[in-house]
């Protein structure tokens, strides 16, 4: 196997500092849309990545569930890894590479919790088996083998259809407010496009290409 001769010449699409617009939450919601009708395997999939208290960064993937006032909402259990590291550090990064588009979004912004009553209604539309998965997962702490959870995943579902299954208070959203994005679109000869958007004091964007 020869890593080195991997290469693919991507050709699919071209940007344009005209084409891409001057906000770049909407045409963010453009490009996602786009990978779902391009039928993009885990269109919603983005790696989010941390910073812990020792200055390390920290990435792994999570599911974008909502874009709402220039934020992008994700869930997750509020004391995993991630969680404590939020706590301490709201600074996130996040990454979209939609292979099938040759595309890429790179977001850096500022994490903070979605109201309860929002992360109640995300976490009662979904099915039964994951809620019983939030509560009984102490995401990211070491656990004695995988029948010790399915017990208690086990336990919760013999209890019948009709037991109330609440969202525990250490399960929610987090919003990443957008501070700086940028759109990567693959091109001939490595000569890639790319534009980024930074926003300004004032709310504006500031708009650049950047060589590839
Ligand atoms: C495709 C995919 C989607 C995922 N979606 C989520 C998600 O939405 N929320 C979540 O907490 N973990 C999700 N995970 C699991 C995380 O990548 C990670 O293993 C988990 O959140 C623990 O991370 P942490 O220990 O850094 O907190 C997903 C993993 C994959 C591969």
């Amino acid at each position: 196997m020869n890593l080195s001769d991997i290469r693919l010449n991507y050709a699919k699409g071209a940007l344009n500092e005209q084409s891409v617009g001057n906000d770049p939450f909407e045409f963010f919601g453009q490009w996602l849309q786009q990978a779902i009708t391009s039928l993009v395997s885990e269109p919603t999939a983005m790696v989010l990545s941390t910073v812990d208290k020792d200055g390390r960064p920290v990435s792994r993937v999570v599911l974008l569930k909502e874009l709402k006032d220039n934020a992008l909402v994700f869930f997750t259990n509020y004391h995993s890894a991630k969680g404590r590291q939020m706590e301490l550090n709201p600074k996130v990064a996040a990454l979209f590479f939609w292979h099938e588009l040759e595309r890429q979004v790179r977001i850096n912004g500022i994490v903070s919790k979605i109201p309860e009553s929002e992360s109640d209604a995300y976490f009662n539309s979904r099915p039964r088996e994951s809620r019983i998965g939030a509560i009984i997962s102490p995401q990211s702490q070491p656990i004695e083998n995988r029948e010790v959870m399915e017990n208690d995943f086990n336990e919760i579902m013999n209890r019948g259809a009709d037991y109330p299954i609440q969202r525990p208070k250490h399960w929610g959203g987090y919003a990443i407010t957008i501070e700086e994005i940028e759109f990567w679109q693959g091109r001939p000869g490595r000569l890639h496009d790319r534009i980024r958007f930074r926003q300004q004091k004032d709310g504006s964007w500031m708009k650049e290409r950047l060589a590839p």
